[in-house]
């Protein structure tokens, strides 16, 4: 018997982003090849036509699991039972800005779509939240729907995490698939610390591999770090794809389980690692039967110590610039 669909709402609909997302959430490469799935859009009012246009072409692909489009300009019609809210909808940066930036611009639509989130979806509801900067975006998101769960809300530092991966296999020659236990801490700004320290190819430690330090801190970390200004700096625009990539690889790893395979979310802090609760920081996580667990026990030395002291500050900054929107 087919399973019950999904709900799963996508904001920013009509964004380039959305365009490389949709499709493959109608195509179960996110909740799998058995989930039939409702999409509910939300954008703004002027982008609803192009909307439409998108949900067109979701309708010539025939895909067999996508069972119902709702497209709308309202938070509680499009977060409406969901089971899934990918809260892409917000201004990009172009050249010359930081994410951050982005906060006076983006930082006030995710206390409206917290509160509708709060009163209408599901109580299950796995949030995500890509609209920059994505951290702090869902921080708002999060303080806005006190009566959900705050674990349900999470930040996508998975595009980061790619990034590292690739780099590493470039660095090692080795696949990127035979790469374990890298991840992300902090931000998803260039203060980000990709730590691959634990990392394993094969079993054999990435750290001794590669064995210069001095390209840890003067090529991997800036590179990874600024590789969405590189990207805008060559495209003209943000990161599109592979930021779509990276939201259905984190919401199908929630879903779905990661096997024990160590990735990279940005989610509250329970005071792990001496991050203070509730800041939303890039943590090594698992995930099981739809729940992650931030994995605990990584040796902080003095340089990671410094790396996430530095990541941390910027996240604390960023809080303390959008108080006034949560009162
Ligand atoms: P885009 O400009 O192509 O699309 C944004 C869409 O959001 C537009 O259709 C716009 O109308 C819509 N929108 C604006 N305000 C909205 C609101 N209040 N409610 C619903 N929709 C709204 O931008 P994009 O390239 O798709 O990027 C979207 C966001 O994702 C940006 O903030 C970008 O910086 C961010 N991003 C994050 C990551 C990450 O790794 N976290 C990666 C890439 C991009
Ligand atoms: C990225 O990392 O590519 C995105 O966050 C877009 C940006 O502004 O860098």
């Amino acid at each position: 018997m087919a399973k019950p669909a999904m709900r799963v709402a996508v904001t920013g609909a009509a964004g380039q982003i959305g365009y490389s997302l949709l499709f493959r959430i109608a195509n179960g490469d996110m909740l799998g090849k058995d989930q039939p799935v409702i999409l509910q859009l939300l954008d703004i009012t002027p982008a609803l036509p192009a909307v439409k246009g998108v949900v067109m072409e979701l309708e010539d692909c025939a895909f067999p699991l996508l069972q119902d489009v709702v497209i709308t300009d309202d938070p509680k019609v499009a977060f409406k039972d969901v089971d899934v809210a990918l809260l892409v909808g917000a201004r990009p940066r172009s050249k010359g800005m930081e994410r951050k930036d982005l906060l006076e611009a983006n930082g006030a639509i995710f206390t409206v779509q917290g509160a509708a989130l709060n009163e209408v979806a599901s109580r299950n509801v796995k949030v995500l939240v890509v609209g920059n900067p994505a951290n702090t975006n869902a921080y708002i998101a999060m303080k806005s729907a006190p009566n959900l769960p705050k674990e349900n809300f999470t930040a996508m530092l998975r595009l980061d995490h790619n990034r590292a991966l690739s780099q590493i296999a470039a660095k090692t020659g080795k696949p990127v698939a035979s790469i374990e236990n890298l991840f992300v801490w902090g931000n998803h700004s260039p203060t980000m610390y990709a730590d691959y320290r634990f990392a394993t190819i094969d079993g054999q430690n990435v750290k001794a591999l590669i064995n210069d330090e001095v390209w840890n801190s003067d090529v991997f970390l800036p590179t990874v770090g600024k590789r969405g200004a590189a990207i805008i700096e060559a495209r003209g625009l943000s990161s599109a794809a592979s930021a779509a990539n990276a939201a259905i690889d984190h919401v199908r790893d929630w879903v779905l389980g990661t096997n024990g395979k160590i990735v990279t979310m940005g989610v509250p802090s329970d005071g792990s690692y001496g991050i203070p609760q509730d800041v939303m920081f890039g943590f090594p996580v698992k995930c099981e039967n739809g729940k992650y667990t931030i994995v605990q026990g990584y040796e902080i030395d003095a340089f990671s110590q410094e790396r996430i002291n530095i990541t941390l500050k910027e996240l604390e900054d960023e809080k303390a610039g959008v108080a006034h929107l949560l009162g």
